[in-house]
């Protein structure tokens, strides 16, 4: 799959620009503050619905006018084209378009567009909140498991209404209603646990993978990763539940579940967190994500587009150029951006690819 049209209109610096991308490799190269992220957080919206460079995403309306749009043209892995489009209102939210037709439903939109994104941001997966973890195993849940963000949804939807029980009876004193309580745990439970089996499964599946690539980048050093269910070790979901009864009273919601699950890295049984350095961190995360997409597109016969934004920060050139090739490798549509040309010489040996300078807000081929 490969956009091949993307137009952008009031988006950040940009009044109206449109470039046409290969399938293979766009290399995007400008000076600083030129608006070489803003065309990837564009691109980024079409794929995921937001912006991953802000949680106000009305910052990405240009000063001074009131809607941003981007719109975008993709060939799927069956050859049709499909026009996608994402309308920001300052005031409004998002609105989207699938050839033509309105819909609110991200998840309709996001489902079209496999994408993943690396930025210098991207060790947070290892060093920030578990949640990020958790997104990681999901986003390929969500694109190659059938059912399984109804099963998100679900379980979601049954803790709220048991934390509802816990919330109320910790602030207001209201009872708890023994039997709904219990109903909610039940489904809890049966979801959970099914939520945790099938990121248990994927996590063990790419295992393998990670372990094999990273030591391609880093031969001395043996990566490990393990999901951790979100509940006590060697007991079951549901007992779980049981035994923390007493403290999500005390706490007001349910401290046990798959909500809390996390991934846990280690190189050589030490955490990986804690030891590698930056530039390693970064090799990890670009080697989960290569895991990630060669699983997606076994499993799901589809490819995806890759963006990788600041690329020469902290990835030395052999790294970069290795990073590239194992990308190229699958067939993914990747747009990169850099500050030099210089930083992609090593590029020269790629025929299939387009470079663009984004200079005076324009975006030109060369
Ligand atoms: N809503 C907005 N309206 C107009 N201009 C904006 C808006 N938001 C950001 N900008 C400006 O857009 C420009 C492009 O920013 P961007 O982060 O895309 O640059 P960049 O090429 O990635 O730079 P760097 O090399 O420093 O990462 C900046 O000058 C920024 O101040
Ligand atoms: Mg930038």
């Amino acid at each position: 799959m490969h956009l091949s049209l993307v137009q952008l209109a009031q988006f950040r610096n940009f009044d109206q620009v449109a470039f046409s991308p290969c399938e293979s490799l766009n290399i995007i190269h400008g000076a600083n503050g030129a608006g070489k992220s803003s065309i990837l957080e564009a691109v980024h919206l079409l794929g995921f619905g937001r912006s991953f460079r802000t949680n106000r995403q009305n910052s990405v309306v240009k000063h001074e006018t009131n809607i941003a749009t981007v719109f975008g043209r993709l060939t799927d892995d069956q050859g049709v084209e499909q026009k996608i489009g994402c309308t920001r209102h300052k005031s409004e939210g998002f609105e989207f378009s699938i050839n033509g037709e309105r819909t609110k439903k991200l998840a309709d939109v996001v489902r079209k567009i496999p994408m993943q994104i690396f930025t210098p941001q991207s060790s947070d997966l290892i060093i920030g909140q578990p949640v990020l973890r958790r997104r990681f195993v999901d986003w390929a849940l969500f694109h190659v498991k059938h059912g399984y963000s109804d099963l998100v949804a679900a379980y979601t939807k049954t803790l709220s209404q048991r934390n509802a029980l816990l919330r109320n009876y910790l602030n207001k004193g209201v009872p708890i209603d023994t039997q709904q309580f219990n109903y909610w745990s039940e489904s809890l439970g049966r979801y959970g646990n099914l939520i945790s089996e099938a990121r248990k499964s994927y996590l063990e599946a790419i295992n393998a993978q990670v372990v094999a690539l990273y030591r391609q980048f880093i031969p001395e050093f043996k990566i490990d990763l393990r999901y951790n269910n979100g509940w006590d070790k060697g007991t079951s979901f549901e007992d779980s539940l049981k035994a923390k009864e007493a403290r999500d009273l005390q706490y007001g919601y349910t401290t046990v579940g798959p909500h809390k699950g996390d991934i846990k890295f280690t190189v050589n049984g030490l955490s990986a967190a804690e030891n590698l350095s930056r530039g390693q961190l970064r090799i990890l995360v670009s080697i989960l994500q290569i895991a990630q997409m060669k699983m997606f597109s076994s499993l799901s016969n589809k490819s995806t587009i890759y963006l990788v934004d600041d690329i020469a920060a902290e990835l030395d050139e052999k790294t970069r150029e290795h990073f590239l090739d194992l990308i190229l490798e699958t067939k993914t549509q990747v747009f990169v951006t850099a500050i030099e040309t210089s930083q992609f010489e090593f590029t020269n040996k790629y025929n299939d690819k387009k470079v663009f300078h984004v200079e005076h807000n324009q975006v030109n081929e060369e």
